[in-house]
């Protein structure tokens, strides 16, 4: 079984539950939405697989493989945050590059990879724009 599988997954902010034994499986190229009212647990579900909270029961399954007890760094996922942080005074291309300049990529490398990813979120017209020149989509695109 590969994607993304929630495996009775309940997660508790202090003693207050939030999640209660979620059972839900994302197939490898779906796209999933969770609707649902402002804190029923959408964000904290994806904070879940991405490894930012620790389940209090169930498991969660990426690829098949059991992700419930591995920090955020080895899952190998991205995610977008709902409350993104950009640098107000930077262009977007210079947002783009801090990540891989904090990781301490290979200089040489650093251009192309922005220049893909820019490209790939369809921003590659905007890598000298500042942050307040942006729509709020686009924002989270560079995020
Ligand atoms: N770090 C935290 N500590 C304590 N409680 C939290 C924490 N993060 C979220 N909560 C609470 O957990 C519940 C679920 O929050 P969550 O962020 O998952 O909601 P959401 O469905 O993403 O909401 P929204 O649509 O407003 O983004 C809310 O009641 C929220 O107040
Ligand atoms: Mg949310």
């Amino acid at each position: 079984m590969s994607g993304i599988r929630f495996d009775a997954v309940s997660v508790a902010y202090g003693g207050n539950t939030v999640l209660d034994s979620l059972d839900l499986t994302v197939e490898p190229g779906e796209v999933m939405a969770l609707l649902g009212p402002s804190g029923s647990g959408k964000t904290t579900a994806l904070r879940a697989v991405a490894g930012f909270v620790r389940p209090v029961a169930g498991r969660v399954l990426i690829g098949g493989r059991d992700v419930t007890a591995l920090p955020p760094h080895k899952r190998g996922i991205g995610m977008v945050v709902q409350q993104y942080a950009l640098f107000p005074h930077m262009r977007v291309e210079d947002n783009v590059a801090f990540g891989l300049k904090a990781q301490k990529a290979a200089k040489a490398e650093i251009p192309g990879r922005v220049a893909e990813a820019l490209e790939m979120t369809g921003m590659a017209a905007y890598a000298e724009r500042y942050p307040r020149e942006l729509s709020g989509g686009q924002q989270q695109r560079v995020a």
